[in-house]
């Protein structure tokens, strides 16, 4: 294993003013030693999942899903709630992941961000992608989880999180899951 981590990033929301994606984007911002972060568009591009076109040729947007998944050490989420499930094009995105077998073992966290007047907070979207995750065998890497409330003015002109606490949050995600993926628990950085 090189000490390098590559964290994939996947936001569940195609919202152009997404406080999850400026989440990630936010996340693919910051520096840190040994980490390095992409945040392809995988969402959008994917067709409906169908069992039956689980085979080869994949749709090139399964195709692509899949082999981002495979080359990366470790995956993190951001996923609004809606009608207190996850949204449908994202458990789109997660059922193609289930044939692949990519997720399997590996290392994946979620930062799931909801508005202050969100009737249950994101508590559902916590709870379904743990139980979704689990299903495909990923790892899920509990103390990199975590569900925040934010507005979208916390969201600046250049797209990302402004708030000092919630980029604090972001980074030591991204530090747990570098030092999940090492398994030497030395923070990320560190010689
Ligand atoms: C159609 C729809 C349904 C929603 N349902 C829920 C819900 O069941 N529970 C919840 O906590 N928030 C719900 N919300 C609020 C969103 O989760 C919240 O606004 C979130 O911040 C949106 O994320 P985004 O900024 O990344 O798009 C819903 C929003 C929409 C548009």
């Amino acid at each position: 294993m090189t000490d390098n981590t590559h964290i994939l990033l996947i936001s569940g929301s195609t919202r152009t003013g997404s406080t999850n994606t400026a989440v990630l984007r936010t996340a693919q911002a910051v520096h840190l030693d040994g980490v390095t972060t992409t945040r392809p568009e995988l969402l959008a591009a994917l067709p409906a999942f169908n069992p039956d076109d689980d085979h080869e040729p994949l749709h090139p947007a399964v195709a692509e899903l899949r082999r981002e998944i495979g080359s990366a050490d470790a995956v993190l989420f951001c996923t609004p709630e809606y009608a207190g499930a996850l949204p449908g094009s994202f458990k789109n995105l997660l059922d193609w992941t289930v044939g692949g077998g990519e997720m399997y073992r590996k290392p994946v966290a979620w930062i799931n961000a909801s508005s202050p007047a969100a009737p249950t907070g994101g508590a559902d979207a916590h709870a379904s992608l743990a139980k979704v995750l689990g299903y495909v065998g990923a790892d899920i890497v509990e103390r990199a989880c975590s569900r925040t409330s934010m507005t979208r003015a916390a969201i600046g002109p250049d797209g990302l999180v402004t708030d000092g606490a919630m980029r604090r949050t972001i980074t030591e995600v991204l530090a747990t899951l570098h030092e999940h993926v090492r398994g030497d628990g030395r923070p990320a950085g560190s010689p």
